[in-house]
């Protein structure tokens, strides 16, 4: 059953796309891309048929790759909500944010709070294609073309400083994006610049892609993906954690998605009507999803 929890292969709620026409001339779309390999298993419509051959193998190596991504943006939209009504945050930085999707995070932060202000950030042209025509609707959400890799220069766009007031909390979000930074002295030093920029009482949320001993299947899909396309990295679970050094952990902080849960608040795995991602029902189902997430305060 498509999208469905019941037995069978679960989670399969492909569908192909309306055009194969690249959406602006300079996006080369005969090449498989990160954002589109992503909304391709989350069931859109913004990939091309080099995205879909590279994430049929994937799956064919890691068939619970569909349900990861639909825990990694529930992971997302319920760290969003946290964020929003339990921590009073109104000013979200999403780095590698992806192609424009169902609840967007700043539909979801807004329908808490009208007056949260977004920065979509992503390095993928194709995002700000789509970006642009469906998030500046309004004048609290921007999207920006750049690089986790480069910090300094999202922290500097006068596009960000106009919208974002760094003298109060911000929660940064990088959800499935620094398992596509190789090298690990970029990734924790970018990391923690942003932090470094941020007040005291501001949030960071990570989901990262794990792997652990004896995990063939995983070592297979990462080398296959980085063959096709851009290159990832899986990490260990000391690895991941040691994103929050210095940061204080919110819940359990950096665990396994299986453990993840936002304690009293019960926001894990709740879900609201008419959310787009459901919970999933049985924990047990998430055991071997190769994940890690986790929320920080930044207290100084
Ligand atoms: C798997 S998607 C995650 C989307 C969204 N954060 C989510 O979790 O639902 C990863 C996104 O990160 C972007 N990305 C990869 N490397 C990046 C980098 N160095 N800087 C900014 N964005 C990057 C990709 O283009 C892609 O849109």
């Amino acid at each position: 059953m498509p999208g469905s929890d019941a037995g069978g292969e679960p989670y399969r709620f492909l569908r192909t796309t309306e055009t194969e026409t690249a959406p602006a001339p300079d996006i080369d779309t005969s090449k498989p891309h990160a954002a589109r390999i992503y909304d391709y298993w989350l069931g859109g419509k913004h990939n091309y048929a080099a995205d879909r051959e590279v994430a049929e193998q994937f799956l064919k190596t890691l068939p619970k790759t569909l349900l990861g991504a639909r825990v990694n943006r529930r992971f997302l939209i319920d760290s969003v909500r946290w964020l929003a009504q339990e921590a009073g945050i109104r000013q979200f930085i999403d780095i590698g944010s992806g192609l424009p999707t169902q609840q967007n995070v700043h539909e979801v932060a807004q329908e808490i709070t009208e007056d949260a202000r977004v920065v979509y950030v992503d390095n993928d042209p194709l995002v700000l294609v789509h970006a642009d025509a469906l998030l500046t609707a309004d004048d609290r959400t921007i999207v920006i073309n750049a690089d986790l890799r480069d910090p300094q220069r999202i922290l500097d766009d006068p596009a960000v400083r106009n919208l974002i007031d760094f003298s109060q909390p911000v929660a940064l979000l990088m959800v499935a994006v620094l398992h596509f930074i190789h090298d690990d002295k970029v990734a924790y030093d970018s990391v923690k610049t942003l932090c470094d920029a941020l007040p005291s009482g501001s949030y960071v949320a990570i989901a990262h892609m794990l792997t652990e001993e004896g995990r063939e299947d995983i070592d297979t899909a990462v080398k296959l993906y980085s063959k096709a396309s851009t290159p990832i990295v899986a990490r260990t679970r000391e690895q991941i954690a040691r994103f929050f050094d210095r940061l204080t952990p919110i819940g359990p902080g950096m665990v396994h998605v299986a453990d993840w849960s936002l304690g009293d608040a019960d926001f894990h795995r709740r879900g609201r009507p008419g959310d787009a991602v459901m919970p999933i029902d049985d924990p047990s189902l998430l055991a071997d999803i190769a994940l890690m997430c986790g929320i920080a305060r930044i207290d100084r």
